[in-house]
């Protein structure tokens, strides 16, 4: 019973991964991929089922039939993805960028409310702990991550913990201000 499901999830994950699914690419295609992976002529080699899925899903590198017209089709393959990923990039620098100047701005009134509290001025030091909290701003970071064009956030575990450190920074310092009376 185990064994059969185990049997039938990796016969799921392989056919998710293409590997049951037999791919017949067109002549071309095939010889090429085969020359790819193995010719002496070809100075970096690649895989020949990667090649022969990424030409086969590709609709002018299928209808290619010279190696001229493979090359284009792959080239401007190259071109749609190479733009695609420069485009994730951009955006990525951009929202990541946003949320540095974030985190410099938070990261400078922590440190002078870590002075207040050094300092004996524990009101001080939490209203801008406070301020820090409320602000929210690895929150912020998190949204516009997520909401981007990249549609990814490297960096949410980091957001959590700056969010999580600046509530319990700034809990602290109201509840010393409340048992100083
Ligand atoms: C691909 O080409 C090889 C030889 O290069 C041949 O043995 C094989 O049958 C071909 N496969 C297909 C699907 O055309
Ligand atoms: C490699 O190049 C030689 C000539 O330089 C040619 O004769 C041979 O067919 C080529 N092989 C492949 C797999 O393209
Ligand atoms: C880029 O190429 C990879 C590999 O073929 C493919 O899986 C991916 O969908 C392509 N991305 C775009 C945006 O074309």
């Amino acid at each position: 019973m185990a064994t059969q499901q185990i049997a039938l999830l990796l016969l799921l994950l392989a056919a998710a991964h293409g590997l049951s699914v037999a791919i017949s690419p067109t002549p071309i295609i095939n010889t090429t991929c085969a020359a790819l992976a193995h010719s002496p002529n070809v100075t970096v080699h690649v895989d020949y089922e990667f090649c022969v899925r990424a030409l086969s899903a590709d609709t002018a590198s299928s209808s290619a039939t010279d190696a001229r017209g493979l090359a284009a089709a792959a080239a401007s393959l190259t071109v749609a993805n190479l733009t695609s990923t420069e485009h994730i990039i951009a955006d990525l620098v951009d929202n990541l960028g946003r949320c540095l100047t974030d985190y410099r701005e938070i990261n400078g009134m922590v440190r002078h409310a870590l002075d207040d509290i050094r300092g004996g001025r524990a009101a001080d030091a939490s209203v801008k702990l406070l301020e820090v909290a409320k602000a929210n701003a690895p929150a912020w970071c998190d949204l516009i991550l997520i909401e981007g064009d990249a549609k990814r956030n490297p960096i949410d575990q980091e957001n959590h913990n700056a969010d999580f450190l600046s509530v319990i920074a700034s809990g602290i310092a109201e509840l010393m201000l409340h048992s100083h009376g």
